[in-house]
Formats: structure tokens, sequence, C-alpha cells
């Protein structure tokens, strides 16, 4: 274990002990002193395909050493040229150009910067205000932070932020109808009309929408019907429908993007972590040409120039991803065991704190709360969702928290995303492990003292 101020890493946490981990393969990583975790969440829902795959470590180290560098505003190259064209096959409709980036923030900010000069070009420059979901993720860049609705994480940047326009996210277990029939305004998406409504149509240039919830909700599923409602009034008023796909696509839900089991094209689609199986850092925008025919024929360009977009190693690493997924028929894999990890994660629900578990594909939400009948969630100082994530990883299990869902303070949830390659035993595996770290006595702790603060 290392942590600061030890060494000369500036970590991202600096009250936290930190593992160190030397190598990985398949679903497993291990550390320096032999231990194994189980990754239950890929990283951060990008090890899509497990750890340890020799042929995209190699495909890296070709491009590598035939070219590593040459600058997307200066020339092409063979990697980027074949990425964006294998990519674009996978993609929905007219979704066939594409930007690499390097972050998925990165992505979002540059999608929506293109929604914006898209409408000012096209000769409608009144068009600018975006409006966005909560809770919601977006990304940690001013922008994407602006789209987002996580408060602790604005808590110092407040005067740089861009006021965006928010809406209840469809979110079953805690919304008003519960994702059953007669559906609430955020279930039915009454609540984006409304809003584009009394905002002015003329004024809106996009809505942004996670297409299944990422960590934000914890794998909260829309009603089936909500995306259909959402294009059809985003046609009705001329407004652009962004799909930010970062977390939820590339395969996550059992097929390339997860907007696709909706039937519907959105105008901007965004993709990120899983799509080089973070073997490289490389996020997308994938745009139809109508949003780019505007900017040929005026500025030339969209103005989100970056130093590392276009870059050849990233763009190899997506390909052979992507080839990688299709010659093992990985996507259809992460469909066909995807029964079997929510029937087994199912069992989670008679566990003592665990609320909800939700999800779609190989992608699941644990909500944990206070009291199972009202759902009431801990208090925040309880710090439930980082004590379990540390009980579990005792357990010898990685999994993701995330905190605030509840109310924008409380909630605690914690995430399952394993790789593709998962078996059947290594999903058993890990809801073993999930039960041994919510008996932790390190955790039993805690609940006696929520027990206490319940009296
Ligand atoms: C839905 C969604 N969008 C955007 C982002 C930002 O991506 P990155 O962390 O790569 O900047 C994330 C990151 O978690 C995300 O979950």
């Amino acid at each position: 274990m290392t942590r600061y101020p030890e060494g000369h890493v500036f970590y991202r946490r600096l009250t936290h002990d930190y593992r160190i981990i030397v190598r990985g393969e398949g679903c497993r990583v291990y550390d320096r002193e032999g231990c194994d975790y189980i990754d239950a969440c890929g990283g951060a829902f990008v090890a899509n395909l497990g750890h340890g795959v020799r042929e995209i470590a190699d495909a890296m180290a070709h491009q590598a050493a035939h070219l590593g560098y040459v600058s997307g505003a200066a020339f092409t190259h063979e990697a980027v040229e074949q990425f964006a064209s294998e990519l674009a096959a996978l993609c929905p409709g007219d979704l066939n150009k594409v930007y690499p980036l390097t972050s998925g923030s990165d992505a979002i900010e540059a999608a929506l910067k293109l929604a914006r000069q898209y409408w000012a070009e096209a000769g409608r420059p009144a068009k600018q205000r975006i409006i966005a979901l909560t809770p919601a993720y977006h990304g940690n860049t001013l922008l994407a932070l602006s789209a987002s609705a996580r408060e602790h994480y604005k808590t110092y940047f407040g005067g740089w932020l861009v006021d965006m326009i928010r809406i209840p996210a469809p979110y079953p277990y805690r919304c008003a109808c519960g994702g059953e029939r007669p559906y609430c305004a955020a279930c039915s998406g009454d609540a984006l009309e409304e809003a584009i409504v009394r905002t002015g149509p003329e004024k809106v240039a996009a809505f942004i929408a996670e297409p299944v919830g990422g960590s934000s909700t914890g794998a909260s599923v829309p009603p089936p019907e909500y995306f259909r409602r959402v294009r059809e009034i985003c046609d009705r008023y001329d407004i652009l429908f962004v799909a930010d796909e970062v977390l939820v696509g590339a395969g996550r839900t059992g097929t390339w993007t997860a907007i696709a089991q909706s039937a519907v094209t959105p105008d901007l689609l965004v993709l990120g972590k899983g799509i080089a199986a973070g073997y490289a850092p490389l996020a997308a925008v994938v745009a139809p040409e109508r949003l780019l025919a505007p900017l040929a024929r005026g500025s030339g360009a969209l103005m989100h120039a970056q130093t590392f977009s276009h870059h050849p190693v990233s763009c190899a690493a997506g390909l052979a991803t992507i080839r990688y997924l299709r010659q093992h028929c990985l996507v259809e894999r992460c469909a066909s065991i995807t029964p079997h990890f929510h029937h087994r994660l199912s069992a989670l629900r008679s566990l003592p704190y665990v609320g909800d578990v939700r999800g779609r594909g190989l992608l699941a939400g644990v909500e944990f709360v206070a009291d199972k009948e009202t759902r009431a969630p801990f208090k925040r100082a309880e710090h439930f969702a980082e004590r379990f994530v540390d009980a579990a990883l005792d357990a010898g299990l990685v999994v993701w928290p995330n905190v605030g869902q509840a109310n924008g303070t409380d909630g605690d949830l914690v995430m399952l995303a394993p790789p593709f390659v998962i078996t059947e035993a290594e999903i058993d595996e890990i809801v073993t492990r999930f039960e041994q770290a919510l008996s932790a006595p390190y955790l039993r702790v805690s609940r006696d003292r929520v027990e206490e603060t319940k009296r």
C-alpha cells in the first residue's frame, strides 16, 4: 500500500491507501502482494475485453513503431481512417463521421460545441441553451460539468459554469410513477417538452441524456417508450438530441449502442471508456453529414482543436478493440450472459440495506438504503458507499461507488460492469464476494451507528 504524501504522484485521492496493482489478466487484477481482485466494474466501465489482451497490445506497438504521431490538423493516416470507417458502420442511422478524442469529458464538450456551432452556422445563432437531466453525469471539464448534476463537483467552480436547463431524469426507483403507466412527467418525456416550450424552442440547441443511466442513477433503465418520445419532441421543436454513451455504449448493454434498443437515432452520439477497452485513452463524437455541411460551407472546422485528437496509437487501439469484439462475438456474449448476471444479482435484494438492483446488459446498479420500506437513504456523513467499496476490496472485489442520487446529497449505490469475457462461475464469485463485503465487521460498525440514528 502507499498513500499521499509518499512518492511523487499527485494522487486522485489524498486520503486513500492505494494498493499497488502489478498486472491484470481476464477479469482479475493482482497487487504486489499477489492478492487477486475480481474487476467487477472494468476499472471505470472501461476494460470491456478484460485485462492482458495481447492482440490489442501488439496492434498499439505496431502502430507506435510505424507512426506514433502526426497532427490531425495537417495529416490523416490509415489508423484513423480504418477506425472511423469500422466504428461508423456500427452506429445507427446516418451517424457516420467520427471525431476521435481522448476522454469522455472532452468528447462531450466537442459534441455540445458542435451543436451550438451547427445552429450558428445554419443561420440560427439564438439556439444556444442545453437541456440536461438531474441526476446526470457527463464529465468534469467545465462545459461537461455544467451539463452534469453533480453538485459537490461544482463546489469551487460555480462562477465558471454555464447555466443549463435541468429536468428530472427518468428514475423508476425514486420517481413519482415508479416507471409504471401512467408515467410521471420525468418518465413520459412531458418534462422535456415543458422545458422546451417554457424556454422557447428558438433558444434551445440540444437535449443531452444517457440512454441507460450511468453512475449518476446507478443503471436506471427508462421506460421503453421514453427515447421514442424524446426523438419525437426534439424533431417537433428542432432540437438536437445528444446521446451520451460514454459509459453505456461500445456493447455494454448487449448491443453496440444502448439507444439502438429504442430504435432511435440521435443527432450526435458520444462514445468513450470501452471503445479502446482501456488500452489507450480514446473517446469519439459521431455525427451525421447533415450537421457538418454548414461547417464545411462556412467556418471550415469544428472549433475544438486538440493536439491529441485523431491520435494514431489510440485509433489503432480502438480499431483492434472493435475487431477483437467482432472476432470473439463479445457483444453477443455480453447479451447472452446477461440473464445469468441479473438473475444472480437479484438475490442481493434480500440482503440488508439493498434497496434496489437494476440495469441492462452487463451493467448493474445496487442502491443501498437505510430503510427498505421507505427507501430513505443513509445520511451522507455515513459514507456507506465508500465504506462498502473498501469492504469489497478487502473481499477481493472491485465495484464502482456513486453517491447523492437520492436527493442531491444523500444516496449510496455501487455499480457492476464486468468485462464481457466474464464466466458464469466468475459472476457467482462476484455475488459471493459482494455478500461477504456486506457482512464485513468493518461495515457493520457503520450499520449499527445508522440504526442508532434511526432510533
Ligand atoms: C456518461 C458519462 N459521460 C461522460 C463521462 C466523462 O468521461 P471521462 O471521465 O472519460 O472524461 C463519464 C465518465 O464517467 C460518463 O460516465
